[in-house]
């Protein structure tokens, strides 16, 4: 008996190791607009993941108050961060594997995210064409809004530059099934920890399609449409609660950390890490949709397969039909917008 605990904790020893050592792989992960709404607590989070081994921080204010804040955490990363002074957004972004942006500002009540259009594009396309100069190999997490149209953006940024890979760019929809799970696990008191209901086309009212059949659930009537208008505009619900001070901050942290994690995680060699994500996808091209979002095995260059949206009630497929409408609009207005102000 005693030979088997030994062999038992020698066995839980090695394996403590090998995660270990998969986990402090040297990874750099760099923030843009870490000192905001989302910033400061996506920042927390990686700060505590011990994938990460060296945490860069940028923003046009205050991101090395953000980083020695964060650096006096006792988990083993370095944390710098950088302000745009000199080669601010150079040394932030050199080296960097992973980048997340969540630079931009965000919706106040009665704004749609295209509203935000206007100020975020120039603030994602000048960011993307430092990171394609800087560290074009990276993978580009785009949170900042309008998703559907910055994620095109950066596209054509990458494609100016000649260091467009598709396999490397996602639109950040975490949240959308973050939230799809929540609300579902509210509806039918089940633990929100086994739910992972699937959400896919875009990230903005109407384009967020969530197809709660194939998790096995068959709401009629009210309950569903209360429940696919929940998921479709959870964002709202808290915009109108922070009233003028913002949007979601905390659970987007949450949700981007995720992501990231995920991403590592399949860079680090694990196998079968999926994740919903917004990218270059073959799925409905044919109808002018050059992204979508629907869920995506993740491996060590990115996107290893993208899967398709499954099969679809006649009701989720009024919703799908309607999302590519909307979709196609803001892909095309990311892409033009480019064009003219390259
Ligand atoms: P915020 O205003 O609190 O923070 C934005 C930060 O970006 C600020 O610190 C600002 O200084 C910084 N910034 C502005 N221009 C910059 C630039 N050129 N370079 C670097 N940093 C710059 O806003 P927030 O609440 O953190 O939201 C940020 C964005 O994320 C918004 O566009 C919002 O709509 C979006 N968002 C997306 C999702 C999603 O699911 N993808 C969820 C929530 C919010
Ligand atoms: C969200 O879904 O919470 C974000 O896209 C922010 C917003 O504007 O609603």
């Amino acid at each position: 008996f005693a030979a088997r605990q030994v062999s038992r904790s020698a066995f839980g020893l090695a394996q403590r190791r090998a995660f270990s050592a998969s986990a402090s792989n040297a990874t750099k992960v760099a923030v843009l607009g870490s000192t905001g709404g989302i910033g400061q607590p996506l920042s927390l989070l990686l700060k505590l993941n011990p994938r990460v081994s060296e945490l860069a921080l940028y923003d046009i204010v205050g991101a090395p108050g953000v980083a020695a804040d964060i650096s006096h955490i006792n988990t083993k990363s370095n944390v710098k961060g950088y302000s745009p002074d000199g080669d601010g957004l150079k040394g932030c972004l050199s080296g960097a594997e992973i980048v997340l942006v969540p630079a931009g500002v965000p919706r106040k009540p009665g704004m749609t995210r295209d509203d935000l259009f206007n100020t975020n594009a120039s603030i994602v396309r000048d960011l993307a064409k430092a990171a394609a100069e800087h560290c074009p190999d990276a993978a580009m997490l785009i949170i900042s809004n309008p998703v559907n149209s910055t994620v095109a953006i950066t596209r054509e940024v990458f494609k100016n530059k000649g260091v467009y890979n598709p396999k490397k760019l996602f639109g950040v929809t975490t949240l959308d099934v973050v939230r799809a799970s929540r609300f579902i696990s509210q509806h039918k008191n089940t633990d929100p920890a086994n739910e992972n209901i699937v959400v896919v086309g875009g990230h903005s009212g109407q384009t967020i399609v969530p197809l709660l059949s194939q998790s096995g659930y068959s709401l009629e009537g009210k309950d569903l449409d209360d429940y696919v208008y929940r998921v479709q505009f959870g964002g709202d619900e808290v915009v109108k609660a922070k009233d003028g001070k913002g949007s979601a901050t905390l659970s987007m942290a949450m949700a981007g950390a995720r992501f990231a994690e995920s991403l590592l995680k399949a860079a680090q060699g694990q196998k079968g890490v999926i994740e919903p994500t917004y990218v270059d996808s073959p799925l409905f091209k044919d109808q002018g949709c050059d992204f979508f979002a629907s869920n995506v095995t993740l491996g060590p260059n990115g996107v290893e397969e993208i899967h398709p949206v499954g099969k679809l009630t006649d009701h989720e497929q009024g919703l799908l039909d309607k999302c590519l409408v909307d979709l196609k609009g803001n892909i095309e207005k990311g892409t033009n917008w480019v064009k003219e102000n390259p």
